[in-house]
């Protein structure tokens, strides 16, 4: 799929594309059964007021988005079911309705702007995962391997995560975010031969292995994934989170279609039919698992200002 499929007037929201800051924060929340339509949509328009440097995005689970929008739903929506492996892990599905990533560079201007959400949203939603998230040096995972190296670059970004014109939602995404909780003592007793054999790149230099080198298990080898001869890409914002006693990577995905990042799921658990799955899920564990829907920008001011 060539860039060309998006066009202008299909713009995601600008915190999609904006390259990372050094902060980040994600709330999730679940709408009040009570509340209706318009006083959710006026408070969700005074949560993503802009402010200078930080960014608001905000996403939907599939019933929020079918309470708002009962007009038309986004053919792959649907809620995160939780996923049981091969390899007798389990990945948690704690979905809910409304997403909030706010990132920029400055973590006191992204605090002010996780303040304005809260404050608008109070009388319509609950606060259930409220998680600050940050940058490490070279984008490195607190495992010490810098993550998302093999993203897409440019417009690629478009062509992975972007909902294509002609389907219902063009020009928004759909959403991962998974919370990972690491387990670095056991990680960290691992040599750096055998750590990189777990992630699939070396770790100092962040190069891929190859050939025989690279095992089927390695988390790159179950992520980087082909049907049809075309490449699932999705395009990752993750960010380490946490502190002395709990700590991972809050995994954060968008893409054109779910297909994409399900397939990576089930190839990481051991349910893809090869007999392999992911190494790194024995030194860290998935705590919370969402799909969302984040609507382009016109569709989201469409939804908001309609009153
Ligand atoms: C504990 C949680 C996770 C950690 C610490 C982690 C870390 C990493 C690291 C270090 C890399 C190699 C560098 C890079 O290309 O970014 C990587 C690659 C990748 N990860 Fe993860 N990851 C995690 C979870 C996930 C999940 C849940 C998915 C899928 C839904 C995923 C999808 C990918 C993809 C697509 C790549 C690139 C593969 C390639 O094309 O080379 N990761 N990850």
């Amino acid at each position: 799929m060539s860039s060309s499929t998006h066009s202008q007037s299909l713009i995601p929201q600008p915190g999609l594309l904006a390259e990372p800051g050094r902060s980040a924060h994600y709330l999730e929340m679940n709408l009040h059964p009570d509340a209706d339509t318009a006083e959710i949509c006026t408070a969700l328009d005074r949560a993503r007021q802009s402010r200078p440097e930080v960014y608001i995005a905000v996403a939907f689970g599939a019933d929020a988005w079918q309470r708002l929008q009962p007009a038309w739903h986004p053919a792959d929506l649907q809620s995160f079911g939780e996923l049981r492996g091969n390899n007798g892990y389990t990945m948690p599905a704690t979905q809910r309705d409304v997403f909030f990533w706010i990132h920029g560079e400055d973590q006191g201007e992204v605090m002010n702007a996780v303040l304005q959400v809260h404050e608008a949203m109070r009388d319509v939603a609950a606060t259930l995962l409220d998680l600050n998230g940050f940058k490490n040096r070279e984008a490195r995972d607190l495992t010490g391997f810098v993550d998302g190296t093999a993203n897409p670059k440019g417009d690629k970004r478009l062509d992975a995560a972007v909902i294509p014109e002609g389907e219902t939602g063009a020009g928004g995404s759909y959403v991962f975010s998974q919370k990972w909780r690491h387990h670095l003592q056991a990680f960290n007793q691992l040599s750096v031969h055998e750590q990189e054999q777990v992630i699939g790149r070396t770790k100092q230099d962040n190069v891929e292995l190859e050939g025989d080198a690279m095992p089927p298990t390695s988390h790159v080898s179950r992520t980087d994934v082909k049907i049809d001869g075309v490449g699932q890409k999705i395009y990752r914002r993750s960010t380490p989170y946490g502190g002395a006693e709990e700590h991972g990577l809050y995994f954060l995905a968008f893409a054109c279609n779910l297909r994409r990042i399900s397939v990576q799921l089930e190839r990481m658990l051991g349910n893809s039919g090869d007999g392999y799955s992911d190494h790194l899920m024995k030194y860290s564990t998935a705590l919370t698992g969402a799909y969302w829907f984040m609507p382009s920008q016109s569709d989201l001011n469409a939804l908001l200002i309609r009153r």
